[in-house]
């Protein structure tokens, strides 16, 4: 690779939001920002956050950045060109509202785009570059660095990190339309000690949430989880119910162990003597996880105290399991 070819694909990024942004300001950009407007983003969010609109025709983008002097393998390399043998030339990105993807620095690295209505994918992202990462990438980190705040929100989608940051949560980040990794957590570790979970409330949602919360807790990052209910996401929450609301699911929110006991309870019926132990038997495994004993201890009693069995009973559950696994 050579030395400086990172710096041009960067360049072609930011070139293309450039492009894309002024697109969503002409004639043409009308539909798109009414969209954005209809999702209730005020000029200057739109302005903040760089939105911007990709046209209708299938290679205006390609024209430009060829006008710009770029070449085609370059361009093939920045994900926003498909070029075919056969079928020729197209912008990956079609009549579609658009999100530049900053990095930590300010970096253009690569776009989600959406469909303005319905639509198969909803959002369609860059691919995998050479100056784009997703496992090592956070949306809405480049503002949420410099919060006072010293938590991070971390959501789901692009629409909410932008609908919180307008709402006054200049806290918030998601991951790039994928799972979190282990390589977000060490990002997040850079800017934080804590970080709230404000996931989709849906089935996903909370998959999602159990899957994530022993990522962070691993490089040291202490989770709760914000309840969205009845609400899908903190989008559709801020809008319906505004920022107080939010502010007060903030300081509501869930310690993620009891979150996660929460959940595991689901799968057992607590009025039947079995399900009720056998419920017990996995919360015993579960607190096995806490080597500081006061810690530990601390758990036994908040599991105790909400599940109504004695701190006792409780707590010979945990050295029992300990000695059966040995
Ligand atoms: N996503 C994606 N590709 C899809 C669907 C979702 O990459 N086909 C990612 C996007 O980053 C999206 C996030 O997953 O923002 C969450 O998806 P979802 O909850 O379905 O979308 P919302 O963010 O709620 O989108 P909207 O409010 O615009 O409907
Ligand atoms: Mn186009
Ligand atoms: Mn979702
Ligand atoms: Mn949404
Ligand atoms: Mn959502």
């Amino acid at each position: 690779m050579k030395a400086n070819e990172k710096a041009v694909l960067l360049e072609i990024n930011k070139e293309a939001a450039k492009y894309f942004y002024t697109l969503l300001r002409s004639p043409r950009g009308e539909m798109a920002s009414k969209y954005f407007e209809k999702r209730q983003l005020s000029p200057e969010t739109m302005r903040k956050f760089g939105l911007g609109y990709s046209d209708q025709y299938s290679d205006d983008l390609y024209r430009y950045l060829k006008q710009k002097g770029y070449d085609d393998e370059i361009l093939r390399q920045s994900g926003l060109i498909t070029i075919k043998e056969s079928k020729g030339v197209y912008d990956r990105f079609w009549n579609r509202a658009m999100f530049p993807i900053m990095d930590a620095h300010n970096k253009v690295i690569g776009f989600g785009g959406r469909v303005m209505g319905d639509g198969e994918p909803k959002y369609l992202n860059s691919p995998e570059t050479k100056v784009f990462d997703k496992g090592r990438n956070l949306y809405g980190l480049n503002f949420a660095r410099a919060s006072r705040r010293e938590y991070l929100l971390l959501c789901e989608g692009y629409m909410d990190v932008i609908s919180l940051h307008q709402a006054g949560f200049d806290n918030a980040v998601a991951s790039l339309g994928t799972a979190l990794t282990s390589g977000h957590a060490s990002l997040l570790k850079r800017y934080t000690k804590a970080v709230y979970l404000t996931y989709d409330s849906d089935g996903a949602g909370v998959k999602a949430a159990l899957r994530a919360i022993p990522i962070l807790n691993e490089v040291g990052i202490t989770t709760k989880v914000i309840n969205m209910k009845p609400y899908k996401d903190p989008d559709e929450f801020i809008k319906n119910l505004g920022a107080e609301e939010y502010e007060k699911r903030i300081q509501q929110a869930e310690n993620s162990f009891m979150f996660e006991i929460r959940i595991l309870q689901d799968n057992f019926d607590l009025n039947d003597p079995d399900g009720k132990t056998k419920f017990f038997q996995e919360v015993a495994k579960k607190l096995l996880g806490f080597s500081e004993e006061l810690e530990r201890n601390n758990y036994i009693e908040a599991v105790a105290k909400k599940y109504h069995i004695s701190y006792e009973d409780l707590r010979k559950m945990v050295v029992n399991m300990a000695i059966k696994l040995g």
